[in-house]
């Protein structure tokens, strides 16, 4: 596999953590600065910094290591110059998942012992190769994406991963692809959500009403703390407020049962139990 040094370019923060750490981070550097505060106060504020500061990283560190061929993908999205990509909605570095998100949705996959998997939201592939890694040598990820240039770029990643060949890319928008799986009566074993925050709620309708997920099937969907405006006084972006709306809808729906972790930006699972056949275990 080829590794060109790049630079590569400093993520912000877009997690809940990430941001609370920055925060953090600024205020004990203004208090350092200011002199006169007492060192109690001080040293309770590094503390809390830490704490928060030093959590990804550790998570980082007691993670099964990510694959030479994901290493690689993450480095090169993160080399990329995005601001010169004009797709039809802008993307970014930040959008990647990651080391910790992959190897729990690679566990996921492994635990549902998945054969099919569908992705709603690809980038450049890191969640869709880390699911194709836990897959068998058969299985299939099914991955859609609208920005073809960006397809582009996870395509040639997965060419030279050994998982490759069993991510299937659709590019075009998802409710697109959607209503063509649909009609292929196709179907899938778990549904990573992870694309445009409005589409969520429609998405996780076509999934619940029609057959395209298994019985037993597993959707996860990604940022479902975004950035924490869900539960935080600060004013909300649009994504924030779709997020606020799917993550109520979900609460409310009798027909599922789900559980939200606060994992990186969030990452909801969500299992239907609607099922007529459903027996609850003793
Ligand atoms: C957060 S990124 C996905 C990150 C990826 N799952 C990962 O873990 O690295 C969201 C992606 O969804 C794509 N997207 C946005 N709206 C979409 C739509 N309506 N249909 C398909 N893809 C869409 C964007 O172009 C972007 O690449």
């Amino acid at each position: 596999m080829t590794s060109v040094l790049a630079p590569v370019n400093a993520a912000r923060p877009v997690t809940p953590l990430g941001i609370l750490a920055a925060e953090l981070a600024e205020l004990t550097e203004e208090l350092d600065a200011m002199g006169g505060v007492e060192l109690g106060l001080r040293v309770r504020l590094r503390r809390a910094w830490e704490l928060a500061d030093g959590l990804d990283p550790y998570l980082d560190l007691c993670t099964t290591p990510e694959s030479p061929a994901l290493r690689e993908l993450a480095r090169r999205t993160a080399a990329e110059d995005w601001s010169r990509y004009a797709g039809e909605t802008p993307v970014e570095q930040e959008m990647l998942s990651g080391h910790v998100e992959g190897q729990t949705l690679k566990l996921l996959v492994h635990l549902t012992r998945a054969r099919r998997v569908l992705e709603i939201g690809m980038f450049t592939g890191y969640s869709a190769l880390a699911m194709a890694e836990a897959l068998p040598h058969d299985g299939q990820v099914v991955a859609c994406e609208l920005d073809p240039e960006v397809a582009a770029f996870a395509g040639r990643c997965f060419a030279e991963s050994p998982d490759g060949h069993k991510i299937h890319v659709r590019v075009g928008p998802a409710s697109d692809t959607l209503d063509a799986l649909c009609a292929a009566r196709d179907r899938f074993d778990l549904v990573f959500i992870d694309a445009d925050k409005a589409g969520y709620l429609g998405y996780l309708e076509v999934l619940l009403s029609g057959d395209l997920l298994d019985r037993h099937g597993l959707i996860c969907v990604d940022n479902t703390l975004m950035q924490g405006q869900p539960y935080t006084s600060r004013a909300s972006t649009p994504n924030g407020a779709a997020i606020a709306a799917f993550n109520g809808a979900v609460a409310a729906d009798p027909r599922v049962e789900q559980v939200l972790l606060p994992l990186r930006d969030g990452l909801s699972l969500i299992r239907r139990v609607d099922t007529p056949e459903e027996t609850p275990h003793d």
